[in-house]
């Protein structure tokens, strides 16, 4: 049974850790070693990851109060992670993290939903209706990445 809550700063070490091990495992079948090390490396800035946690509509997955996924909003309707640990893919978990996303952004009267989304996550957000709007290429800690700008209308 998964359950949702909202994370809390007490999360962050969690959060990062499942950050670090799916980027590691999942996203490094479609991107370059040096890419998911530059990536993966995000996890270490312990006191941004706080920061997005206080300030960001961020909400975690739990079965049996173990951590198997999570996801946040940035600036009322950007999606700006959504990652589920990587022992638990394809359970419906990063659905049901999507599902509770789209309803916060409807409470808050946007009509649409936006996203970067990996070449990893884009089937997912296919099968979820989001539309691609351009292939792009992203530059993080120097290294170039190609994902999709994805939108949805709610
Ligand atoms: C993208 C991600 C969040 C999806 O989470 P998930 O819990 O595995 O997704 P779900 O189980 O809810 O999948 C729902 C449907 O989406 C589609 N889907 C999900 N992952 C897919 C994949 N790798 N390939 C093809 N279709 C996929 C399927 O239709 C799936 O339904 P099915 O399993 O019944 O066939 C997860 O794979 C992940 O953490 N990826 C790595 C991190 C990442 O790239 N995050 C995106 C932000 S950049």
């Amino acid at each position: 049974m998964i359950q949702i809550r909202p994370a809390t700063l007490e999360d962050s070490l969690e959060i990062t850790s499942l950050f670090r091990d799916t980027v590691t495992h999942i996203n490094k079948k479609h991107y370059s070693e040096k890419q998911i090390n530059a990536w993966a490396s995000s996890a270490d800035d312990q006191e941004e990851w706080k920061k997005r946690i206080d300030k960001y509509y961020f909400i975690i997955a739990e079965i049996e109060s173990n951590m198997v996924g999570f996801a946040y909003l940035k600036n009322g309707n950007y999606l700006d992670g959504l990652f589920v640990h990587k022992d638990y893919q394809r359970q419906g978990i990063g659905s049901k993290l999507l599902r509770i996303i789209e309803s916060q952004v409807m409470m808050t009267d946007f009509e649409i939903l936006k996203s970067d989304v990996s070449k990893t996550a884009l089937p997912f957000f296919d099968n979820n209706y989001f539309e691609v709007i351009k292939k792009q290429k992203k530059t993080h800690k120097g290294v170039i990445f190609e994902n999709y700008l994805v939108e949805k209308t709610l």
